[in-house]
């Protein structure tokens, strides 16, 4: 597709990114709520669980949470979940921390992420989290594994509180016998459903704004249309909303209408 319906309607940028900055990040009520709870496992070295439907917004909350954190009084350690064992975990979790060759044992690195984390909490007083994303994938397994990492021998404090983002079933495999210690300390959990008709006509300005466009490019009809062809879902309103944005200046119309986003849809899943 080239370029020039950006020309078109004096798009500085490829409007609906996938990779904004986190200054840029629609505040939401339901972002804000996230936020608290985020805050609220923080603070009692606790796990906090927060699902969704895919593209609904998962990763830019936790980006948005993350960032919102002091770099001077927290290290996060944030991961990428597989479906790989939880020796891939601890070296995502070694290498957030600076640690290379921990050694290849499962008993060698829990026993240097343990060190790190008291060194960080107890000698240097920084709070420590662990923030897994896609967290829907871990086997099991790996859900009794993370609950001995956060045990610390030495007294009950919970120096490791662990945010857990990823899809519903999340929730199904917390509820496992093995998952059970670690279900234990969940404190709350949250699930982003899609935005409701407001909310996305407030998103799709928002994201023509930051492409610096000021007007509403997108009638009441084009609005209607994403809201209902995306689910609410941010990352399908994204697809829905730049097709139809190009499908508009194809046809030399100064309005995205439902008719541009319904030619749009025949160009994605
Ligand atoms: N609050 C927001 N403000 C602005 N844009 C957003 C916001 N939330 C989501 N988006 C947009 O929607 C896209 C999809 O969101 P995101 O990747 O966070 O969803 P996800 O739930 O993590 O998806 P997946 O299930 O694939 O992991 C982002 O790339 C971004 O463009
Ligand atoms: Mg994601």
């Amino acid at each position: 597709m080239d370029s020039t319906y950006r020309q078109y309607f004096a798009l500085q940028k490829e409007p609906f990114a996938a990779d904004i900055p986190r200054k840029e990040i629609l505040v939401t009520p339901v972002l804000s709520a996230v936020q608290d709870r985020f805050h609220y496992a923080l603070r009692l070295g606790a796990v906090t669980l927060i699902t969704g439907e895919i593209g609904s917004g998962k990763s830019t909350t936790l980006r948005y949470c993350v960032g919102g954190l002091h770099p001077s009084e927290y290290l996060v350690l944030f991961v990428t979940a597989s479906a790989g064992s939880i020796l891939e975990i601890y070296r995502q979790i070694l290498a957030e921390l600076g640690v290379e060759n921990a050694g290849a044992s499962r008993a060698k690195m829990t026993r240097r992420i343990k060190q790190e984390v008291l060194e960080l909490a107890v000698g240097k007083k920084m709070k420590v989290a662990l923030v897994i994303d896609e967290a829907s994938l871990l086997r099991l397994e790996v859900f009794a594994e993370l609950h001995t990492l956060a045990q610390f021998e030495q007294d009950s404090k919970p120096y490791l509180p662990i945010v857990l983002a990823g899809q519903a079933n999340l929730v199904d495999n917390l509820r496992y016998r093995n998952s059970q210690p670690l279900a234990s300390r969940v404190v709350a959990k949250c699930h982003l459903k899609g935005i409701d008709q407001n909310t996305m006509e407030d998103y799709l300005r928002h994201h023509l704004a930051i492409a610096g466009v000021n007007r509403m490019l997108f009638d009441e009809t084009a609005v209607t249309a994403i809201h209902q062809g995306s689910g609410g879902l941010y990352r399908k309103a994204n697809h829905l909303a730049r097709g139809a944005i190009i499908a508009a200046a194809k046809s030399d119309s100064a309005m995205v209408t439902a008719e541009h986003v319904r030619l749009a849809a025949t160009e994605i899943f």
